[in-house]
Formats: structure tokens, sequence, C-alpha cells
């Protein structure tokens, strides 16, 4: 949002904050609220809306007094805005308290609800990776669905298809923090687990992605989305572990000494340094500094690609990898000199050129071995494809992530020096397969890898 527009909305909220507010704070109440209030409210919200927030206050309270401290409360926007849709939509079901009336309802809320109020947001956030890119290996790749259902789902086992413990994996892992694919039962409510979903979430009004993994319902909040745990609960583990690299850099340090003080609360495109002194991962990656405007495209800022078995620089759908690199040091140069910038572009840079050397040994040794007739067919039950993919899913982006953010920890302990551990233990199963034109029968690998 511009800063101008920041100010129509703060010039309604104020509007709104003397003359609805106090209504609205004191929901709990509303059958014994004074006339005048009663008068104010109903001039805020129509009759329809008001019944929605004075049933749910009883029955669901907890979502209720979450949407009242939310910044949308305040500018009047409710439970009706978001959640009623026409009869035609394909999600429209009643709620229990509205069965049998003319008013439709949705437990889903897609990001063409949002776009409603905030087209800027979500036309950034739909080219971004977060959109449909990350449901795709859940929805369309063929290949993850094997993972998901017959090998971690249990079928290679004998679990038939079709039963529940076969989505299991999906349901509580992928989606969550992927997204998946609304399916809808003949009352058009969600089934099968397949809602609620995480970032690239697809519904059946055509929405692609779920606004509420960074600010989370039903409280909106900038504040909450510009904390790095907002992005945490997906960015980490042993294949990229982001937020334990922002914990370790300098960056996080300050962060976990001294964020309680900052200022978290400031409008968008007015949070600069002052308001914070070191960067979280929103303001390298989305928000608004110095002459840099928001976005909500995490793509945007991105030189490589550093998710991938390869590095390579980005172009196409996965954005536009020299323009990404100009405007994350514009980020950099808000706080840092132009020397100490480049200095750490061009550790990263060599970085990724010595990690594709690694890997792309790793791929020679593998097309000789796939040419010579010597990989099982099953790579997860043949030691070399196994490291290989730790190699690269784990151990590789660890590296790669490490050195882009200022976690030397994951750029070499848990990054470089087990790439190299590995890589000796590929080249030996190499070694031994060529010399003897046969694969290993045991083999000194552990099959669950390096942590
Ligand atoms: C700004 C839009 C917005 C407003 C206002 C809003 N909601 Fe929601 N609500 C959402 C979104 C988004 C979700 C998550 C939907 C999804 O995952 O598809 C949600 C989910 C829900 C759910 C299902 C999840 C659960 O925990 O059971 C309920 C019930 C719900 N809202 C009730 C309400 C009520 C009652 C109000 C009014 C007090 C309200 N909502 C106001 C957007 C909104
Ligand atoms: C008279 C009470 C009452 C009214 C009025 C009411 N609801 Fe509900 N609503 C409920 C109850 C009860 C549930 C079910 C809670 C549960 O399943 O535990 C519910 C569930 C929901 C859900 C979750 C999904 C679902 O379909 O079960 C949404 C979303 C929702 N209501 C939105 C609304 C909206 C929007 C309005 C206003 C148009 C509204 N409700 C009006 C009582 C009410
Ligand atoms: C009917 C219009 C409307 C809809 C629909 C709507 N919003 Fe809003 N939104 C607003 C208004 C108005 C504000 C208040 C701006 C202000 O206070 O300056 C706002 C503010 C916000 C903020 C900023 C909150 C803060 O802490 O400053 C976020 C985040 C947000 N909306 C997210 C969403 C999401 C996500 C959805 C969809 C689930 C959504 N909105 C749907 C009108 C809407
Ligand atoms: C804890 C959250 C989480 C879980 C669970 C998870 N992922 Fe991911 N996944 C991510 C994140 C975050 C990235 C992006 C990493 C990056 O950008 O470096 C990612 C990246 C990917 C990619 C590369 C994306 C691309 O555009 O090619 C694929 C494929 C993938 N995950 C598949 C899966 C599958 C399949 C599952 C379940 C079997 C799964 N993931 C489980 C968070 C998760
Ligand atoms: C990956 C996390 C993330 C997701 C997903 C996300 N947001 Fe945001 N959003 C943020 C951050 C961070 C800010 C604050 C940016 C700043 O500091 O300048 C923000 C700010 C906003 C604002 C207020 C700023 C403005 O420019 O008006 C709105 C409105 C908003 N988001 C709406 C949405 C909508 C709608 C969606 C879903 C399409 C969405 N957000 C999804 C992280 C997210
Ligand atoms: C609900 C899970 C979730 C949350 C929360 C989340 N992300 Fe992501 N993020 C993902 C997934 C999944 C991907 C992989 C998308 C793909 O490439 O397919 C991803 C990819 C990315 C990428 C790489 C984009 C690209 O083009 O490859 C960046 C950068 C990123 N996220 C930053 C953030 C930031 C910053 C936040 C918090 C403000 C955040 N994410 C919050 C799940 C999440
Ligand atoms: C100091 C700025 C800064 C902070 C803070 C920061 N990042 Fe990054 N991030 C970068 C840079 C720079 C890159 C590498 C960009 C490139 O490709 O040249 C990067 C890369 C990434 C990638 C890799 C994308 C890919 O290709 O695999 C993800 C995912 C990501 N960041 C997420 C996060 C998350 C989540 C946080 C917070 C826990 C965070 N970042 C904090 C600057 C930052
Ligand atoms: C809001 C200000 C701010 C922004 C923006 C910022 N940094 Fe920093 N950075 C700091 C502070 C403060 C420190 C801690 C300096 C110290 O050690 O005293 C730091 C430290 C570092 C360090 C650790 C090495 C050292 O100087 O001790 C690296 C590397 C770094 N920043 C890189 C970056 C990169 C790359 C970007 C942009 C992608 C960036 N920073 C953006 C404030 C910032």
């Amino acid at each position: 949002m511009r800063l101008g527009s920041w100010f129509k909305w703060t010039f309604l909220l104020a509007f709104l904050a003397v003359f609805l507010v106090p209504g609205v704070y004191a929901a709990q109440g509303y059958p014994n609220l004074s006339k005048t209030k009663e008068l104010v409210i109903k001039r805020g919200y129509s009759k329809e809306a008001l019944q929605c927030i004075e049933c749910h206050a009883k029955k669901t309270p907890g979502i209720v007094e979450d949407w009242k401290n939310s910044r949308m409360a305040h500018a009047g926007v409710s439970c009706y805005d978001c959640h009623v849709v026409p009869k035609s939509s394909p999600m429209a079901s009643q709620c229990e308290g509205v069965r049998g009336t003319n008013i439709y309802t949705s437990p889903m809320v897609s990001p063409k609800t949002c776009a409603r109020c905030h087209p800027t947001e979500v036309e950034q956030f739909e080219k971004s990776a977060h959109s449909r890119l990350a449901s795709a290996p859940v929805v369309e790749k063929k290949k993850f669905q094997v993972l998901m259902y017959h090998l971690e789902g249990g079928e290679f086992m004998g679990i038939p298809k079709g039963d529940p413990r076969t989505t299991a994996t999906r349901r509580s892992g992928c989606q969550m923090c992927h997204g998946g694919k609304v399916e809808l039962g003949p009352d058009k409510k969600p089934v099968k687990g397949t809602w609620p979903g995480g970032i690239g979430h697809r519904y059946p009004d055509g929405g692609i992605g779920n606004c509420t993994v960074c600010h989370n319902r039903h409280r909106f909040s900038i504040a909450e989305a510009r904390k790095p745990e907002a992005c945490g609960k997906c960015h980490l583990g042993p294949d990229h572990p982001n937020i334990e690299i922002y914990y370790e850099s300098s960056h996080g340090q300050r962060f976990l000494t001294e964020g309680e003080e900052w200022n978290w609360e400031a409008a968008p495109d007015a949070w600069e340094p002052g308001d914070y002194t070191a960067p979280t991962c929103a303001t390298c990656h989305m928000s608004g500094i110095g002459e840099l405007s928001t976005t909500h495209n995490v793509t945007e800022r991105l030189k490589w690609d550093l998710v991938h078995a390869k590095s390579v620089i980005r172009s196409g759908e996965r954005g536009n990898g020299e323009r990404g690199r100009k405007l994350m040091k514009k980020v950099c140069l808000n706080c840092h000199s132009s020397l100490h910038v480049e200095t750490h572009f061009k550790k990263l840079d060599d970085v990724v050129a010595l990690y594709n050397t690694y890997i792309e040994n790793v791929q020679k040794m593998l097309a000789d071995l796939k040419a010579k007739g010597l990989l099982k067919k099953d790579k997860w039950k043949d030691p070399i494809q196994e490291l290989y993919y730790y190699l690269w899913h784990h151990t590789g982006r660890r590296a790669r992530h490490g050195a882009a953010m200022d976690g030397p920890d994951y750029a070499h302990w848990h990054g470089f020096f087990q790439i190299f551990q590995i890589y000796k233990d590929i080249e030996d199963l190499y070694n031994y397969r060529i010399k003897h034109g046969k694969i290993e029968e045991l083999s000194p690998v552990m099959s669950t890898g390096p942590l």
C-alpha cells in the first residue's frame, strides 16, 4: 500500500474508532448495549453481519475475540465480508446458524476474497513461488505422488490404495507447508482432510494461496508477519534451516537480544531502520525499505536458484536473477557500506561455484554408472543414489543458504564439511562399481544418511 492510501485507511480507522469500536469492544454484551451504540453499530454493520458476530461470540468466542483486536475489525471488515459467498459459488454451504436462510457461507477463504480489497498484494503473491509453484509438488508432480502415497504412505508395505493411512503423510506434512487442493463433498464442505492447507493451497473458486500462514487468522497482523517466526514455521529443518541460520546470524543475534524493543507496528512502506536495527526475513525478502516498496513476491529479490540440485541464475517463472541481486543489494545498502555488501555477495557467488563443482562431478559419476547399468532401479535402496539426494537436498542447501544469510555453522559444519564427507563416500562406491563391474552387496552407508 502506498503511503497515501495508508493515510486514507488510517483516517478511516480513526473515524471508525470513535464511532464504532466502543460498540465492537462491548460485543460480549450486545443485547445490553445502549441505544446510541446499537444505532452506531448498525450503521457500521448490516443486520446480517451483526448476527454472525453475535452468535459466534457465544459459539466460537476465541475467533471473535481475536478478530476484534485486528485492524480489519477496527475498519469495519467482518465475518460477513470474508465468509459469505453467493449461492452460485462452488464453495457455498451453510453454517449451522444460517441454515434455511438465503445466506451462504464458506469456511474456505481464498486470496480471491482478499483481492477484492487488497488487489496489489494478491497480484504480487501470485507471481511468487509461494503461490502455484509451492503446491505443484503436492498436486501436479507425479514423482512426489509416488513419494507421498506409495512410499511414505505405506503402499509399498501392502497398505491398500485409498486407505486413509496412505494420505496421512501428505495431510500432516507436505500439505500443511506447501498446500494441496481442496476437494468438496456433496454439501460443498471440504472432505478427506484436503483443507486447511499451506502457503499454495488451491481453492474451488480458483484462488491459489493462503494468506493466513504469515498473517494468522483472525488477527491478520503485519507485526506478526514481520517477525522471523512467521516464516520459521515452514523454513526450518534439515533441508532448509532458514530460521536456524537466521538465529545464528548477526542479524538474528540483534533480533534475539533487542527485538522486543523494535517498532513492529509501523505502517507498511514506512517500516525503516530505526524502527529496527537489524533485518528480519521480511525486511530482506518482502518489506519496503529505503527506495524499495513492499512486495508480496518473495521470488523478486533472489539471484540464484538455491533449491535444486544444481544452482543456476533465475529466469522465467523462477524470477529474474540479475535484477533480483540488484534489489537485494539495495536492502543491505541501507545499513552497510558497498564494500561490505560486495564482499558478502562475492563470497556467496564463490560458494555457489564450489558447490556446483561438487554436484557436477557427482552427476558425471552417476551418469557413467547409469550407462553401464550399475544403478539400482529403486533409488531408496541404492546407497549411491541416496547419498546423492542428501548431498544436494540437505547438506548442499544448508551450505548455500548458510552462505547467503550469514550462518557460518550451516555453511561449514552442516554444509561443506558434510558435502565433502558424502562426496568421498560416493567416490568410493563409484570406484568399487567400476572396478568390479557390479553393485556392492553390503553397503557401509546408513540409510538415514547425514542429518
Ligand atoms: C479478513 C477476512 C476474514 C474475516 C473478517 C473473518 N474471517 Fe474467518 N477465516 C478467514 C480465513 C482466511 C480463514 C482460513 C480459511 C482457509 O484456510 O481456507 C478463516 C477461517 C475461519 C473458520 C474456520 C477455521 C476454524 O478455526 O474453525 C471459522 C469458523 C471462521 N473463520 C469464522 C469467522 C468468524 C466468526 C468471523 C467474524 C468474527 C470471521 N471468521 C472473520 C478470513 C476471515
Ligand atoms: C445462530 C448462531 C449462528 C449464526 C447467526 C452464524 N453462525 Fe456460523 N456457525 C455457528 C455454529 C454453531 C457453527 C458450527 C461450529 C462447530 O462446528 O463447532 C458455525 C460455523 C461457522 C463456520 C465454519 C464452517 C461451517 O460451515 O461449519 C463459518 C465459516 C461460519 N460459521 C460463518 C458464519 C457467518 C459468516 C455468519 C453470518 C452470515 C454466521 N456464521 C452466522 C453458529 C452461527
Ligand atoms: C472488504 C474489504 C477487505 C477484505 C475482503 C479484506 N481486507 Fe484486509 N484490510 C481491509 C481494510 C479496510 C484494512 C485496514 C487498513 C488500515 O487499517 O489501515 C485491511 C488491513 C489488512 C492488513 C493489515 C493489518 C495490519 O496489521 O496493519 C492485512 C494483513 C490484511 N488486511 C489482510 C487481509 C487478508 C489476508 C484478507 C483475506 C483473507 C483480507 N485482508 C480481506 C479491507 C479488507
Ligand atoms: C516444514 C514445511 C515443509 C514440509 C513438511 C515439506 N516441505 Fe517441501 N519445501 C518447504 C520449503 C520451505 C521449501 C523451499 C526451500 C527453498 O526455497 O530453498 C520446500 C521446497 C520443496 C520443493 C522444491 C520446490 C520447487 O519449486 O521445485 C519440493 C519439490 C518439495 N519441497 C516437495 C515436498 C514434498 C513432496 C513434501 C512432502 C513429502 C514436502 N516438500 C514437505 C517446506 C516444506
Ligand atoms: C510470506 C508471508 C506473507 C504472506 C503469505 C502474505 N503476507 Fe501480507 N505481509 C507480509 C509482510 C511481512 C508484510 C509487511 C510488509 C512491510 O513490512 O512493509 C505484509 C503486509 C500486508 C499488508 C499491509 C501492507 C500493504 O502493503 O498494504 C496487507 C494488506 C497484506 N499483507 C495482505 C496480504 C494478503 C491479501 C495475502 C495473501 C495473498 C498476504 N498478505 C500474504 C507477509 C505475508
Ligand atoms: C506455510 C509455509 C510457509 C511459510 C509460513 C513461509 N514460506 Fe516461504 N516457502 C514455502 C514453500 C513451500 C516454498 C517453496 C516454493 C517453491 O519453490 O515451490 C517457499 C519458498 C520461499 C522462498 C524462495 C522463493 C523462490 O522463488 O524459490 C523464499 C525467499 C521464501 N519462501 C521466503 C519466505 C519468507 C520471508 C517468509 C516469512 C515472511 C516465508 N517464506 C513464509 C513455504 C512457506
Ligand atoms: C540479510 C538479509 C536476509 C535475511 C535476514 C534473510 N534472508 Fe533469506 N536470503 C537472503 C539472500 C541474500 C539470499 C540469496 C539470494 C540470492 O540468490 O542471491 C537468500 C536466500 C533465501 C532462500 C533461498 C531461496 C532459494 O533459492 O532456495 C530462502 C528460502 C530464504 N532466503 C528464506 C529466508 C527466511 C525464511 C529468512 C528468515 C528466517 C531469511 N531468508 C532471512 C537474504 C536474507
Ligand atoms: C537494518 C540494518 C541492516 C540491514 C538492512 C542489513 N544488515 Fe547486515 N548487519 C546489520 C547489523 C546491525 C549487523 C551487526 C554488525 C556487528 O557485528 O556489529 C550486521 C551484520 C552483518 C553481517 C555479519 C558480518 C559483520 O559485519 O559482522 C553480514 C554478513 C551482513 N550483515 C550482511 C548483510 C546483507 C548481505 C544484507 C542485505 C541482504 C544486510 N546485511 C542487511 C544491519 C543490517
